[in-house]
């Protein structure tokens, strides 16, 4: 059916794969000239403060940026509510009509819910004075345990509307997890449903969230009715969503919040076998997610904005919720999987909804290269204008395949790099400005500073590899704190280079034009199909197993998932390894994570290799499963544990 379809790149006529926006896109695009960048640079605070007009305050800032050692500060003074910029001021606009979110659930003949602004409006309203009702409020942490329904939407927006503080936890993870998260947050409130569809089959989630609870703060669970499966209610501690929303007012007057006022903590995977909570405060998240939103995606009145993560990731805050919403265009919530019915899942809901931003992971992107160009083929994608890759960096094959057989040959791919701890996107090429190249991020957003340091933070070579780092003044999302652990905070991303330079662990390059290109994590976290993971944490798990004396997980590399875990794990005396060990040990992994988390391989030895100090070498054991040169090991107490290794692995290197 198709129309006219409009090119919005095209390639440069003498570098091959570097793709630069058409007259069509620039004219259309809030930035097309690059001096936006010096410009931004010469006085960031200044820039940052032009993006903030552009949202409502209820109170003026006072100074657009100050800092001190290991705290800083924007939009000192100024008020402003998260809910009231993503619903109320679209609708005091006249937009109350505009469809805001539009809900496909993972059974394809079921109908999809859709909300315009002055609905989900009224919703969150409505939820938020129910929340009240039950004694919430501000500062107090509530914990969000949903699936890809409407609901997560709208008790993430209900939350902040009331000032309170919500902690989103993914779904899939297993209830240990959810509770060490309840429990490092102190939350009191927990939003949960009684189930939801996977792959045609009901998952019911109720029933974790009931594990979970035991020893927490928490009081009320609020349980969504989505599957419909029987579910118990503890009496004086379980209400149901549809219940308490009974008999609330639609409005509910958002609060004013302070600038630096905590908005929500989002648990993420440091380096050690514990989740730390990131603190993201209310003003500088706000404007730097709306402008990023914006900027990078190239937003209008009449996009319709699909970001594929789950609302428990800070993806899914910043690009499924607050950034589209603040935006005032229509964002897609989708509650299944690409693969079912069948691989044609996603085409087909971009065919179905007109969708004209799509942004997912490169490990999604790997997936639908693998299942094959014959399923996009069957649907119409003319409505795409822009793409979207997070979470990992994008090689160039899923790269050209994404450009080629999604975007058509027309879209721009903006691959952007940020983290947990950004909140927002801090690197990519702009729409209309370029260049589009495979395998490299863009610039820092207008207004960020980064660059790229050796290990004793000194600037490296135009082209060599070193350390990406963030410079002041730092960005506006940019987490303040890890919660309840100060020391953490410093420690984690000031300890290597001071206050003056927060280190982001990853590693990266620059090209003569500050063109950055990703080249991963430099430090114990893996990126398992775009989930991060610390290989501390997946020990941790497994080293609660009664038969296991000791273990160490490294990261393999992984055509689909871009990496995985594998696992060496030492038994206790006496225990004989097993397939069905090796099953039960899955299964713990499972329990105190989740299925995400899993060791593509476990590996029984007798020993791993140490240093005289008793360290297990991760190194060589990376190098073993890699089929790397080992190195040098002459060094380790036990040499021979490697050559036992070898053989248990099939290394030949
Ligand atoms: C780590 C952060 C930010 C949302 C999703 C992940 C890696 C992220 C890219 C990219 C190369 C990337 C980095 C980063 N990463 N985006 N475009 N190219 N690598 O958030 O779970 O906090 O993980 O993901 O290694 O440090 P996260």
């Amino acid at each position: 059916m198709a129309g006219k379809v409009t090119k919005w790149v095209q390639p440069d006529p003498k570098r091959q794969n570097w793709y630069w926006p058409t007259d069509a896109l620039r004219e259309r695009a809030w930035v097309s000239d690059a001096k936006v960048y010096e410009q931004a640079a010469a006085d960031p605070p200044s820039f940052w403060a032009q993006r903030a007009e552009e949202i409502v305050w209820f109170k003026k800032w006072t100074k657009a940026y100050e800092e001190e050692p290991y705290a800083f500060r924007w939009f000192v003074g100024g008020k402003l509510n998260l809910s009231y910029n993503s619903l109320d001021r679209h609708v005091e606009a006249g937009k109350g009509g505009k469809v805001a979110l539009i809900w496909e659930p993972e059974p394809p003949d079921e109908p999809n819910r859709i909300f315009t602004y002055k609905e989900l409006l009224d919703e969150v309203a409505r939820f938020a004075g129910a929340l009240k009702a039950l004694g919430v409020r501000k500062g107090d942490r509530v914990g969000i345990y949903l699936p890809m329904i409407p609901e997560a939407v709208i008790a993430m927006q209900a939350v902040v509307r009331i000032g309170a503080v919500h902690t989103v936890v993914f779904s899939a993870f297993s209830p240990e997890a959810l509770r060490d998260r309840l429990l490092d947050c102190g939350a009191k409130i927990l939003i949960t449903a009684d189930g939801y569809f996977r792959r045609g089959k009901l998952i019911p989630l109720k029933p974790q969230a009931d594990q979970a609870l035991a020893g927490t703060q928490v009081q009320k669970v609020i349980v969504v009715r989505r599957a419909g499966n029987e579910i118990p209610l503890t009496p004086g501690r379980d209400v149901w969503y549809h219940e308490v929303l009974r008999g609330q007012s639609p409005v509910c007057q958002p609060e004013e919040m302070d600038a630096e006022d905590l908005a929500f903590i989002l648990y993420t995977s440091g380096t050690t076998g514990k989740p730390k909570g990131a603190m993201h405060t209310t003003g500088g998240y706000a404007v730097q997610v709306y402008a990023t939103c914006k900027w990078d995606f190239n937003l209008h009145d009449d996009d319709v904005h699909w970001c594929t993560a789950d609302v428990g990731w800070i993806t899914g805050h910043s690009y499924l919720n607050y950034g589209p919403l603040m935006n005032g265009v229509a964002t897609v919530v989708f509650e299944g999987t690409p693969d079912f019915p069948d691989f044609g899942r996603m085409w087909a809901v971009i065919a179905k909804h007109r969708v004209t931003v799509y942004y997912t992971a490169p490990t999604a992107i790997r997936m639908h290269v693998k299942w094959g160009e014959e399923w996009p083929k069957k649907y119409d994608l003319s409505s795409l204008r822009v793409l979207g890759t997070v979470g990992e960096p994008i090689n160039e094959e899923a790269w050209l395949w994404y450009f080629e057989h999604i975007g058509g040959g027309r879209c721009p791919i903006i691959d952007t790099w940020w983290q947990t701890e950004t909140g927002a996107t801090c690197v990519q090429a702009l729409p209309g400005i370029g260049p589009f190249i495979p395998t490299v991020a863009g610039r820092p957003f207008p207004g960020i500073q980064a660059k790229i340091v050796d290990a004793g933070g000194t600037p490296v070579k135009t082209g060599e590899g070193g350390y990406l780092v963030l410079e002041p003044p730092f960005p506006p999302a940019l987490l303040r704190g890890l919660y309840g652990d100060p020391e953490k905070y410093k420690g984690t991303y000031f300890a290597e280079f001071g206050p003056k330079l927060y280190f982001t662990r990853d590693g990266a390059r620059m090209d003569e034009m500050g063109n950055i290109r990703i080249t991963g994590r430099v430090d114990d976290v893996m990126n398992v199909a775009g989930h991060r993971l610390a290989t501390a944490e997946v020990e941790d798990a497994l080293s609660q197993h009664p038969l296991v004396s000791e273990v160490a997980v490294v990261s393999k590399p992984d055509e689909v998932k871009g990496e995985v875990p594998v696992a060496f794990v030492l038994l206790k005396k006496g225990v004989q390894p097993s397939p069905d060990l090796q099953k039960e040990l899955i299964k713990t992994v499972d329990q105190h994570i989740g299925p995400t988390a899993r060791p593509a391989a476990i590996y029984f030895a007798e020993d791993v290799p140490k240093t005289r100090s008793g360290k297990i070498m991760r190194r060589v054991l990376k190098a073993l499963v890699r089929g790397d040169p080992l190195g040098d090991i002459s060094t380790l107490r036990n040499p021979e544990s490697v050559e036992e290794l070898k053989a248990v692995v099939g290394y030949k290197g």
